[in-house]
């Protein structure tokens, strides 16, 4: 799909289909419907009352007989002009790329709507477009006929053309990186394997111009990385700890701060000894979405280049239960020096987040932690599939995050990380132990993190519940959501702008 910019009378542009984004209070008199309304006479008014009146959600194709050179008139319902956000111009845009090539046209024209500067709305419209279309169908044969959009035309003001073009360039490397994210989630974990996730982090940086680094079982038994170790003990799939490296060019590395993101790679999560019951077990290949998303934002920064330097770390292992896995009781020595006692043997991710924590924190000289996670069932119940869950230290670094997301239009939600939590976590033979009660699980696995990313300013992001989709929606397939890439690229850009500033 490639992006192209029209900056004349959009009734001029040639294409399959022109979308229009229509709100409730709109008519044919609306400065941005009325040329339409002139080129088909009778034609949108009876639509706007009959087939649709603007409402979220709502669709029309008209076919256009001429006064337009495009062959069909799509309208797609905005709901209240009010209402309107990043969130919805993506949607919206999602929206009409999978119409059209639902129906196999190749040429897309959108106009933009909304209060947004030109660059953020032409960056919105193509993340939207690229993310819309995406296929999680890796195996199935493409049918003969199968036929992807070709390009789409965003009709912008000629004053708008240059931000425009930028617009699409960072919409497009963001879209990328999610996509990737996506299907490496998507990929199932006879195919994914820790080694396998190495590799194709491996593969992004050397196209990308980032450094990456492997560390593999010796490496890590000699560094004393106990704790993720243990959660690959079971496996005949090698743990793996990746981790890769952005610095901006031309600076000394971007003065002092450096960003860390550190996520959950667990390939398939059986749950080990404590092993998971077998409904929607499958759907455990998608336990390592967070390292997905690390990955993938690792690559849009790749391309974005902000003056700043940021790592990327996944903890990539197979929980499996075997003759040789770790067991509920056993006590584990991490890499930050504290032991751990494990009771649940299914609580694995913690144990494999808190050495690349600490690791992160102690060697790759991290001044700001962030984690994604699929960690808990908990958040799930908490928040369901709307919203993450964000837990964390450090109040302003949180609301650098929850502003991050906000722009980017990931819904996340803060819960509360009080000290009496962690009375649940103590354990009667280690430092701690790796699970609470039946209570407040999202919260306490939060606490267990919090304990190894020290002093740093950190934020916990458990997308559990936002990282797997279970049916089609308009605007996105079903499947892994790439939950997070936009969220902590926005927050770098954020964090370099406020440096520079
Ligand atoms: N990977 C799961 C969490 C999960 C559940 C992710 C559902 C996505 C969808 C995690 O490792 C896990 O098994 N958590 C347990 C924790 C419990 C043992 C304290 C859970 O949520 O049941
Ligand atoms: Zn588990
Ligand atoms: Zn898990």
């Amino acid at each position: 799909m490639k992006f192209e910019v029209w900056t004349r009378d959009a009734r001029a542009l040639a294409a399959d289909a022109l979308a229009v984004f229509v709100f409730e209070e709109d008519s044919c008199a609306t400065p941005e419907l009325a040329p339409f309304d002139e080129a088909l006479p009778g034609l949108l008014s009876s639509a706007l009352g009959e087939e649709m009146r603007g409402k979220a959600g709502e669709t029309a194709t008209l076919y256009v007989t001429g006064g337009m050179e495009a062959k069909r008139l799509l309208l797609i319902g905005a709901g209240a002009a009010a209402d309107f956000d990043i969130r919805a111009l993506r949607r919206l845009s999602a929206q009409a790329a999978r119409i059209v090539a639902k129906k196999g046209l190749t040429t897309l024209g959108i106009v933009p709507r909304g209060d947004f500067n030109p660059l953020e709305a032409a960056a919105t419209v193509a993340d939207g477009a690229l993310t819309g279309v995406y296929d999680p169908a890796l195996y199935r044969k493409p049918k003969e006929d199968a036929k992807a959009i070709e390009s789409v035309t965003l009709c912008v003001a000629p004053t708008d053309e240059e931000a425009t073009r930028r617009g699409v360039q960072r919409g497009a490397a963001l879209a990328e990186a999610i996509n990737f994210a996506r299907t490496l989630a998507q990929e199932p974990s006879n195919k994914l394997t820790p080694v396998e996730m190495a590799r194709r982090a491996q593969a992004m940086a050397e196209r990308e111009g980032l450094t990456c680094e492997v560390f593999g079982r010796d490496q890590m038994a000699a560094m004393g990385m106990g704790a993720l170790l243990a959660v690959g003990q079971g496996s005949a799939q090698e743990p793996q700890l990746i981790r890769l490296s952005y610095r901006p060019a031309g600076s000394g590395g971007g003065g002092d701060l450096r960003i860390a993101f550190v996520g959950k790679g667990i390939t398939f999560d059986t749950g080990g000894i404590c092993i998971k019951p077998r409904d929607a077990m499958w759907e455990m290949k998608y336990d390592m979405a967070g390292g997905a998303a690390v990955i993938g934002a690792m690559q849009a920064i790749a391309r974005l280049k902000p003056p700043v330097a940021v790592d990327g770390y996944v903890a990539a292992a197979e929980n499996m239960p075997s003759a040789t896995s770790y067991k509920p009781g056993d006590v584990l020595h991490s890499y930050d020096g504290k032991t751990i006692e494990v009771i649940d043997t299914d609580a694995e991710g913690r144990l494999a987040l808190c050495d690349a924590l600490a690791y992160a924190r102690k060697d790759g000289g991290a001044t700001h932690l962030v984690d994604l996670a699929t960690l808990t069932g908990a958040v799930m119940v908490a928040l369901g599939q709307e919203r993450a869950g964000l837990m964390g230290t450090d109040a302003a670094f949180i609301e650098r995050v929850k502003q991050a997301a906000a722009a980017a239009g990931e819904k996340v939600w803060q819960l509360p990380l009080d000290e009496e939590y962690g009375e649940l976590m103590k354990s009667d033979i280690a430092d701690i132990k790796n699970l609470g009660n039946r209570y407040a699980g999202s919260i306490t696995a939060a606490w267990f993190l919090r304990e190894f990313a020290g002093d740093t300013p950190w934020a916990h992001l458990d997308i559990a519940g936002v990282a797997w989709l279970d049916g089609d929606k308009p605007d996105m397939a079903k499947g892994p959501t790439g939950f997070g890439v936009r969220t902590i690229v926005q927050l770098v850009e954020q964090m370099a702008a406020e440096k520079n500033a």
